[in-house]
């Protein structure tokens, strides 16, 4: 029997409130519980778990119990309203290796004063400097791109949003190291796939296992990368404008500086955390623009309407709401952060389902933001449904790519801003066409990638003259 939370108050859940009913999940292996499920199709069980299960599913990995929660107010009750009754996930804790005492791992007072000491670098005030970094250096990519040539997008999105990052936060350029952390990246992601779903689960961490050393040689180029960059910015002196100078000139309350690990922490979590998201984003945007040739002449009619051939600046953002509205629906159908999980730390009740201390909460966007409930036509991309008012209808966590609460995504402006600005600069000079025998395929671990990138024949527009009609 299906276990329907308290229905929201907004948008259509339809269903009366139901007494809790005695929730069964689906049947799970003796001691494997859903992990198999789990590793088979991720995506599909977590979808079917919600749909046919209901919006409180417990579940088990292992002897890790879980539980999926699928209803709007419930998630709120886990990200805001009871945030105090839940920290960080073991298996984000288990990725200290890489991540550290960041800003995405850390909790309690220290990720309190992260938090607080990079706010600034994502004011309101510093967006206009970094959209024109965002523009020259879509730009610059540009610049390489010829008219016939076949490529990965995904694989040029990556680069892009690292160079925008290296740039904006680090003050940087990060042209020799793109392969690098490209690399070392998708290494991580397949160690941390193999740790998560595979039987290596069961072996101490730093067992010597291909995939682990695999994984070692990767954190030890990112750690290069990272270290590089804080000893350049020293060499140059910490000035600047940049979320570097702003921890290196940082100090605690007894005047001392952020060690060097604190600050390598701190770099690696912006390097990884703040372009992988916004690559995808764009990835599958493109993706579904080739798929929807009406989605793709209303976004330049848009772009011809407003920036009639000339290069976009930040304050254009507010100018694009189609341009907008894409990127808000690519990210409804492939949320670049695909689940998000708490775990509970005291015996508590969500949704008015109890949770043990220790229980794993799974939140996912791509189960919410498919759920007809909320959405009329789930499966399908039609980006003017944000033009209808629909995000004031919604349920607040019935949509929540940067997920919510104080933990909400640091630089959710920023991504935004991002992505439509790249979108606005590439779209007016260039068209793509899928090459036919590529697969585009989500690959769902940390995040959303397209498994195999998004491979496409590049097509130059003609140089939009706003008197002249070109087609
Ligand atoms: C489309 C792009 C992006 C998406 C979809 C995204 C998604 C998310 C989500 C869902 C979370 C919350 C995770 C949780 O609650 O467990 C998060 C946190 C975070 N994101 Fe993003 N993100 C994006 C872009 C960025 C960018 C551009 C940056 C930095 C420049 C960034 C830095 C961070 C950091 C540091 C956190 C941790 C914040 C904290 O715990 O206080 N993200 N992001």
């Amino acid at each position: 029997m299906a276990t329907a939370l308290r229905p929201s108050s907004a948008r259509g859940s339809g269903a009366a409130p139901k007494a809790p009913a005695r929730i069964r999940g689906p049947r799970g292996h003796l001691i494997a519980g859903h992990l198999p499920h789990l590793r088979r199709d991720s995506l599909g069980f977590l979808t079917a778990c919600a749909r046919e299960h209901g919006d409180f599913v417990p579940l088990r990995f292992l002897v890790q119990r879980a539980a999926l929660v699928s209803h709007p107010d419930a998630i709120e009750e886990v990200l805001v309203t009871r945030q105090q009754q839940f920290t960080r996930s073991p298996s984000l804790r288990r990725n200290r290796r890489l991540l550290g005492d960041g800003l995405v791992t850390s909790v309690g007072e220290l990720w309190r004063q992260q938090r607080r000491l990079m706010q600034p670098a994502f004011h309101r005030q510093r967006m206009a400097a970094y959209g024109d970094v965002m523009v020259s250096r879509a730009e610059a990519l540009l610049a390489t791109w010829e008219d016939g040539q076949v490529r990965d997008l995904h694989q040029d999105m990556m680069y892009l949003t690292l160079d925008v990052v290296g740039r904006t936060l680090f003050g940087t350029d990060l042209a020799d190291d793109a392969a690098r952390v490209g690399e070392a990246l998708t290494a991580a992601l397949a160690r941390f796939e193999e740790r998560l779903f595979g039987l290596s689960v069961l072996l101490p961490e730093n067992a010597p296992t291909p995939g682990n050393r695999r994984f070692e040689h990767a954190a030890r180029q990112l750690d290069e990368v990272v270290y590089g960059i804080i000893d350049r910015r020293r060499r140059h002196g910490a000035g600047g404008e940049n979320l570097l100078s702003l921890l290196l000139e940082a100090q605690h309350d007894d005047g001392s500086r952020l060690s060097d690990k604190q600050l390598r922490d701190e770099a690696m979590t912006l390097l990884l955390a703040g372009h992988e998201t916004t690559a995808i984003a764009l990835s599958w945007t493109w993706h579904l623009l080739m798929q929807h040739p009406q989605a793709e002449a209303r976004l330049l009619d848009e772009l011809r309407a407003v920036l009639s051939g000339r290069a976009p600046v930040a304050a254009d953002q507010a100018r694009l709401p189609y341009t907008s509205a894409l990127v808000t629906e690519a990210m409804r159908l492939y949320p670049p952060a695909w689940v998000i999980s708490r775990q509970a730390v005291e015996d508590c009740e969500i949704g008015g389902q109890r949770v043990t201390a220790g229980t794993v909460l799974l939140m996912s966007q791509w189960v919410m933001h498919r759920d007809p409930r909320f959405y009329d036509a789930p499966e399908a991309f039609r980006p003017e449904r944000w033009l209808e008012g629909l995000a004031a209808e919604l349920p607040r966590f019935a949509y929540f790519p940067f997920g919510g609460g104080a933990r909400l995504c640091i630089g959710n402006s920023f991504a935004m801003m991002e992505a439509v600005l790249l979108l606005a600069t590439i779209a007016q000079r260039y068209a793509f066409t899928a090459v036919p025998e590529h697969r585009v395929v989500p690959w769902p671990v940390v995040t959303l990638r397209p498994r195999h990138g998004v491979k496409v024949t590049l097509r130059s527009r003609p140089p939009y003259h706003p008197h002249k009609r070109t087609c």
